[in-house]
């Protein structure tokens, strides 16, 4: 197993990762991850075509206010989906989902906030430097994609803290 990981880019198998242990069954993200050798990160059906079976519509209201709709596959993580659909949402996921950055903080409806999966401690940490707090945020490289989230409507914040600069600064500065 190890070699399999050290063979696959470290951000990919980060949230690749992270949602196949969220989902108890067999998902998608693990298909993904067996198919780390491939020359394409897309799922696909046996056709060779993407599945329309997994997609799931999932919009992104941007810092402009602008809609983003993407087409998802359950189990990507909402940062997957922004990478892998090309969304181009100013500084989103810096870290690349290796939990460091805060970037991937997005806003949710309560409704969809309360059925999501339960909330990391790791994840609470990171939270708690994210710029516009809500009480319905989250990040986004920890929340997997599900069936059950079809036409879901997340916010991106109005501006972006990314963590690791802010250390950057302060260890500037303490020089
Ligand atoms: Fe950096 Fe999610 S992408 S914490």
């Amino acid at each position: 197993m190890r070699s399999l990981l050290n063979g696959l880019s470290a951000s990919k198998t980060r949230f690749i990762y992270l949602c196949e242990v969220a989902e108890q069954h067999h998902t998608p993200a693990k298909q993904v991850f067996q198919r780390g050798f491939s020359s394409t990160h897309k799922l696909q059906d046996a056709s060779g075509e993407p599945s329309s079976a997994d997609q799931v519509m999932v919009h992104f209201i941007n810092r402009d206010g602008e809609q983003l709709t993407a087409t998802a596959k359950e189990g990507e993580s909402l940062l997957e989906v922004v990478v892998n659909q090309n969304l181009n949402i100013d500084g989103f996921g810096a870290c690349e989902g290796t939990l460091a950055c805060s970037t991937c903080h997005l806003i949710f409806e309560k409704d969809a906030f309360q059925k999501l999966d339960a909330i990391s401690d790791e994840e609470l940490d990171m939270l708690d430097l994210a710029y516009g707090l809500t009480e319905t945020s989250r990040l986004g490289c920890q929340v997997c994609i599900k069936k059950s989230m079809n036409g879901l409507t997340v916010r991106v914040p109005m501006d972006v803290s990314d963590i690791r600069r802010q250390l950057e600064v302060g260890k500037q500065s303490k020089h």
